[in-house]
């Protein structure tokens, strides 16, 4: 994949090709041709063990779909998506390829959410105390707007605690990162991430250190571990040999993990939410919401939702900027510097200024999106439109969206496959209705009624602190990275700290 930060397109290339692209797309889109989707789902049982094999082994992920899509000459066809059996009760998707056709799985007139969150497949509900929590909730089933406003008022009112918690944890970050530097001339950012990721959400939520209670430093791990159990059908070791594929595909991909692995873990972190965040379990109650349920969903927010997501983030963002080298490093230090010493601090108000810090944090989730795979099911017959045809999805069907291609799509961003990092400055943030990270647009808001994530703003908000905090300290960094099947893999290799005459 190739990075640029200075290739940028002009200005006014980018008002031009979005408005050519806004007045093509209302004028074509009436007029589409109706087409059958084209692919196929194969034998039963064989065609689904097939796809399954191409997705993990024979192909690959991207290849998977770039394959099919060049096959059908169409980024809407028919296939069937992993783990299949005897995991998923049934394999067959529609799978959405382009900016136009993604936007369907927004609309909760259109598409039922119920039990979608990990695709054709949901683990045990013991990994959540036997409750079926917010995220694998419908917006019409009730629970789910009583819980989804529950969460979105206890993240509200932890607001002016979001940047000063995320800076202490950050400098806690940057001290290792430091030292282990220093010592083995290298450092593994995951990990340190993940630890930090953990602290912050258990702090920002039971207004404790972990290190207080039971789980001491070992929260990220407890997650991890009841994470994996949950997602395994989805991913692959990607370290066996070729002769242990059929192994792996047994364990992983044809029979859900037992719960019983990791219920140690998980009732030591359920008891420790339990006992940590009594007030926001007070207001659960209040609300009329069991305190056992509300637990149960408050661990799932906090490690499935945020912490998982953070895991996926924090890597992603570190690695598109590292990989761009020092010119990049250079232009971000320098507006942070310039405007953290002009309005006096680390400010949301601060934050808005910073357009290039902004843009690169877009351009991260746009190039990457750390949740890949969105899901949901026809509530009705239904019409979709892709830039070339309209296809008719019958009621039932499962719709699949494939993220990193609906935001790399050619006929909306220019140079799809480069990190552009200011992409989304100045007539650029007119793009940012196609960054869909968020299981929404990013100029659209979670709301009760929607499936958008409601830690959109604090996601935003904590990377760009990250940037900010970061380059406030050093000048620029080396990392080595790769892909892992759950995200990516950073090393740092150096850091340089801030010359004292800048
Ligand atoms: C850090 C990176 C994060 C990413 C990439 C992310 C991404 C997402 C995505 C894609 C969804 C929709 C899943 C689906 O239904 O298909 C979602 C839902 C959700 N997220 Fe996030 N999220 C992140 C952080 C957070 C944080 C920090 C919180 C809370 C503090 C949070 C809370 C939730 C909840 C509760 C839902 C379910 C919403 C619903 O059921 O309506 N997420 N998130």
């Amino acid at each position: 994949m190739t990075i640029s930060c200075y290739g940028a397109p002009s200005h006014q290339h980018i008002k031009d090709s979005i408005m050519s692209s806004m007045s093509s797309f209302s004028s074509e889109l009436s007029n589409l041709p109706k087409k059958p989707i084209p692919g196929q789902y194969g034998l039963p049982f064989i065609g689904a063990i097939k796809d399954r094999w191409d997705y993990f082994y024979n192909e690959g992920k991207d290849e998977f779909f770039e394959n099919r899509r060049r096959k059908y000459h169409s980024t809407v066809f028919r296939t069937n998506m992993p783990p299949g059996p005897f995991i998923s009760p049934d394999s067959k998707v529609v799978c959405l390829l382009d900016a136009v056709s993604f936007p369907i799985l927004f609309d909760m007139s259109k598409v039922e959410k119920l039990n979608v969150l990990d695709g054709t497949y949901h683990p045990s509900w013991s990994f959540t105390g036997g409750y079926r929590v917010c995220a694998y909730l419908d917006p019409s089933e009730p629970k789910h707007t009583s819980l989804k406003s529950y969460f979105m008022s206890i993240i509200a009112a932890r607001h002016d605690n979001f940047i000063p918690l995320f800076q202490q944890c950050l400098y806690d970050l940057f001290f290792e990162l430091e030292s282990q530097i220093t010592t083995k001339k290298h450092s593994s950012f995951n990990s340190l991430s993940d630890k930090m990721s953990f602290n912050y959400v258990f702090r920002l939520f039971c207004d404790k250190n972990p290190n207080e209670t039971k789980v001491g430093s070992n929260g990220a791990n407890l997650f991890d571990k009841w994470l994996l159990c949950q997602l395994a059908p989805l991913g692959t070791l990607g370290i066996l040999p070729k002769f242990l594929n059929l192994l792996e595909d047994l364990l992983l991909h044809t029979f859900l993990l037992p719960f019983f692995l990791v219920k140690s873990d998980y009732y030591k972190l359920y008891d420790t939410f339990y006992k940590s965040a009594s007030s926001i379990l007070d207001e659960a109650e209040n609300l009329g919401i069991k305190r056992d349920e509300a637990c149960h969903n408050l661990v799932f927010l906090a490690g499935f939702n945020a912490y998982g997501g953070m895991k996926a983030t924090f890597p992603m963002l570190i690695k598109w900027v590292g990989l761009a080298g020092e010119k990049l490093h250079r232009q971000l230090a320098n507006e942070i510097r310039t405007v953290v010493k002009a309005e006096g601090g680390v400010t949301i108000s601060s934050l808005e200024k910073m357009s290039l810090t902004k843009s690169v944090v877009y351009e991260a989730l746009r190039i990457e999106p750390p949740v890949p795979f969105q899901y949901g099911r026809a509530k009705e017959d239904i019409v979709i439109q892709s830039h070339d045809a309209a296809f008719e999805i019958k009621k039932g069907e499962m719709i699949f969206g494939y993220q990193p291609f609906a935001t790399k799509d050619p006929k909306i961003f220019e140079k799809p496959e480069q990190f552009v990092a200011n992409r989304f400055v100045g007539e650029g943030e007119r793009l940012l209705k196609y960054v869909y990270w968020s299981n929404g647009r990013q100029t659209e808001n979670p709301t009760a009624e929607n499936k958008q994530c409601p830690g959109k703003d604090l996601v935003v908000l904590l990377c760009r602190v990250m940037l900010v905090e970061f380059f406030l300290r050093y000048d620029t960094f080396r990392i080595e990275a790769r892909t892992s099947t759950f995200g990516s893999i950073v090393t740092f290799k150096s850091i340089t700290p801030k010359a004292t005459t800048t």
